[in-house]
């Protein structure tokens, strides 16, 4: 959905997602040994980029970030999302998180990203939405469980998909503003 939340990490910026960054997503999300760690990975194409940004941008509790270097907050250099709200225990997934990890200024930016929407949503979700986050990651992807373990995330469980097994993680938030 189109919202207007960012955050200003030291060496990150996290933007909403524009319609310009869609296709340098598409192309860093498509390279193999970025999407070999999403549920859906298979190749996607302009076509399917574009049909996937308009359903992005009408549907409601999906957030979408673009990040950035400070110094370039126009350029694309990874993503990161919340979205799959569920209403049971007042939880939002955390998701969608790439780096462009040839540029060199990206190494070791995950922890940041994940920093920066849990800072997101505690300072812009009001605490009657949102009391957790979860996130669900193949349990042989040590970089991204670091980087939500770094975060105050916690593994509670796990379930076997097509084979292969996925870690399920969560975390409390805060919730800084007010109900
Ligand atoms: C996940 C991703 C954003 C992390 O990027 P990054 O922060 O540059 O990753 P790093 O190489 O710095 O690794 C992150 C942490 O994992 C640790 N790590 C790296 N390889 C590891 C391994 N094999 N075992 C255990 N820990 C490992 C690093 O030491 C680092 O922790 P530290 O900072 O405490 O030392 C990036 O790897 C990416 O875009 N991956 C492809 C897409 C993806 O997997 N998305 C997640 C889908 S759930």
């Amino acid at each position: 959905m189109k919202h207007n939340y960012s955050y200003q990490g030291e060496r990150i910026l996290l933007r909403p997602l524009a319609e310009e960054d869609i296709e340098p997503f598409r192309l860093l999300r498509n390279r193999p040994e970025n999407r070999r760690w999403f549920f859906f990975a298979d190749e996607i194409t302009e076509e399917r980029q574009s049909a996937w940004y308009q359903q992005y941008a009408a549907k409601g509790n999906d957030y979408m970030f673009a990040a950035a270097l400070p110094a370039e907050p126009t350029c694309f250099v990874g993503a990161i999302a919340v979205y799959n709200f569920r209403q049971e225990d007042n939880s939002f997934e955390v998701g969608r998180l790439l780096l462009d990890s040839g540029n060199p200024a990206c190494r070791g930016l995950g922890k940041e990203l994940v920093r920066g929407i849990r800072w997101i949503v505690e300072n812009y979700f009001p605490k009657s939405v949102c009391t957790s986050l979860r996130a669900e990651i193949y349990d042989n992807n040590e970089r991204s469980i670091r980087c939500f373990q770094s975060n105050g995330f916690q593994v509670y469980g796990e379930r076997i998909e097509k084979d292969r097994r996925i870690v399920l993680m969560r975390c409390a938030v805060k919730n800084n503003e007010t109900e």
